[in-house]
């Protein structure tokens, strides 16, 4: 038992389809079938902290939906859960809130580069990065992360040689990094820092995951270390943490005047700085009463983790877990099964009937690899890893 939330809670099968679910109803969609188990969307399949849901609620009860604004207590809490969890003083006006941390890193690309010119990101990494560049017809240029002993580093002579060849002002930073389950060490933070004081670059460093970190790993939020104040902006949200990614609300912390005005000025033509009732409601009941939930919750996904990675160890030896250190997307290396990507793809989803998100989609480095989604119930992942095994052992002895 932990604070009042055990594994039980978490075992907990809740039915989602016809909820509208992406994870779930969009699998025709996704993988050209409606029933593989669907472990690919950075969703998670529990059930939302009883706390948030009774607020919501409480809130439904009033008939009137009217246009919402974002009360002082909101701030109040992103402060408080900055200070608590992260040990990041920060102050009310350096909050700019958002409907979405993707937004806010497309709203970033158009505040900090202009069409033509280029933007760094370092992939393996969150798809979205690419479009963002690529999408406002900006350039993209690729730092990629190296993989050393069966570990994601970052590359940082080939960073800088990046920016003094393209001239590149900004870098989009995924910390902890999405798919590869990175938590960089103050020690890379200070060396990236290092880079961009230098090169005078902007760093845009995602860090929705930095509450889904495992209990042997801290998060360090790379704006708390020194000279990182006027060039880095923070994105986070109680989104991914607790499960309500639907509700579509984040926040972006930027310290400096100058940026903060740049990036608001863009939310500001597309006239989304408004937010709506239940988004509010949910994101600071999570900051105030969530994290009890939380923990309890970590606990559980790192037992996950260590259930597959003792699954792959025992009976799929060839396909081998990228160590992770936080979020609950894992990244399976599948190289040895020596399949091509399409061939990847029909194994996992016609043979085995498992719907993960095909490496391919994070980049070129992520061929060969495919990203698990263990926000679920542990029976789910265990079908999940059977499925697989039976798939395996059924093309072996057909070869
Ligand atoms: C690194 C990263 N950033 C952003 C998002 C999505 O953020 P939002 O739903 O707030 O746009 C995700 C979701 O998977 C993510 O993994």
């Amino acid at each position: 038992m932990s604070n009042g939330f055990d594994s039980s809670y978490f075992d907990q099968i809740i039915n989602r389809e016809g909820t509208g679910s992406t994870k779930y109803d969009g699998r025709q969609a996704m993988f050209g079938k409606p029933d593989v188990i669907p472990v690919w969307v950075a969703d998670m399949d529990f059930a939302t902290p009883p706390a948030i849901t009774d607020a919501l609620m409480e809130r439904a009860k009033h008939p009137v939906y009217g246009y919402t604004l974002f009360p002082d207590s909101l701030y109040e809490s992103i402060i408080d859960w900055m200070q608590q969890r992260h040990n990041w003083t920060i102050e009310r006006d350096w909050i700019v809130m958002c409907p979405g941390v993707v937004p806010s890193l497309n709203a970033a690309v158009m505040a900090f580069s202009q069409p033509g010119e280029s933007v760094i990101i370092q992939p393996p990494v969150y798809f979205p990065f690419f479009s963002a560049v690529s999408q406002t017809g900006r350039m993209l240029v690729q730092n990629p992360l190296v993989l050393q002993n069966n570990r994601y580093v970052i590359d940082f002579d080939h960073l800088e040689q990046c920016v003094q060849e393209t001239g590149a002002r900004l870098l989009l930073f995924c910390s902890p990094h999405n798919p590869v389950g990175r938590v960089w060490s103050p020690d890379e933070l200070n060396q990236l820092l290092q880079i961009a004081e230098k090169q005078d670059l902007i760093i845009f460093s995602d860090e929705i995951h930095a509450d889904l970190i495992y209990p042997e790993h801290k998060h360090t939020v790379l704006a708390t270390l020194t000279g990182s104040e006027d060039r880095v902006m923070t994105a986070m949200a109680p989104s991914k943490t607790f499960n309500i990614p639907g509700l579509n609300l984040s926040t972006l912390i930027v310290p400096d005047k100058k940026l903060r005005k740049a990036i608001t000025d863009v939310f500001n033509t597309w006239h989304i700085s408004a937010s709506n009732p239940f988004s509010v409601i949910a994101f600071e009941t999570a900051y105030r009463q969530g994290e009890a939930w939380l923990e309890a919750l970590l606990v559980y996904l790192r037992d996950t983790r260590d259930y597959v990675q003792d699954f792959l160890n025992n009976y799929l030896p060839q396909i081998k877990l990228i160590p992770s250190e936080g979020t609950y997307l894992l990244w399976l290396d599948c190289r040895a099964l020596n399949m091509s990507d399409a061939e990847l793809k029909h194994f996992f989803i016609h043979d085995a009937g498992v719907g993960m998100s095909p490496g391919i989609l994070f980049g070129e480095q992520g061929s060969g690899f495919v990203r698990l989604n263990i926000g679920a119930p542990r029976e789910t992942i265990r079908q999940v890893l059977n499925n697989i095994r039976q798939s395996q052992s059924l093309l072996k002895s057909n070869k």
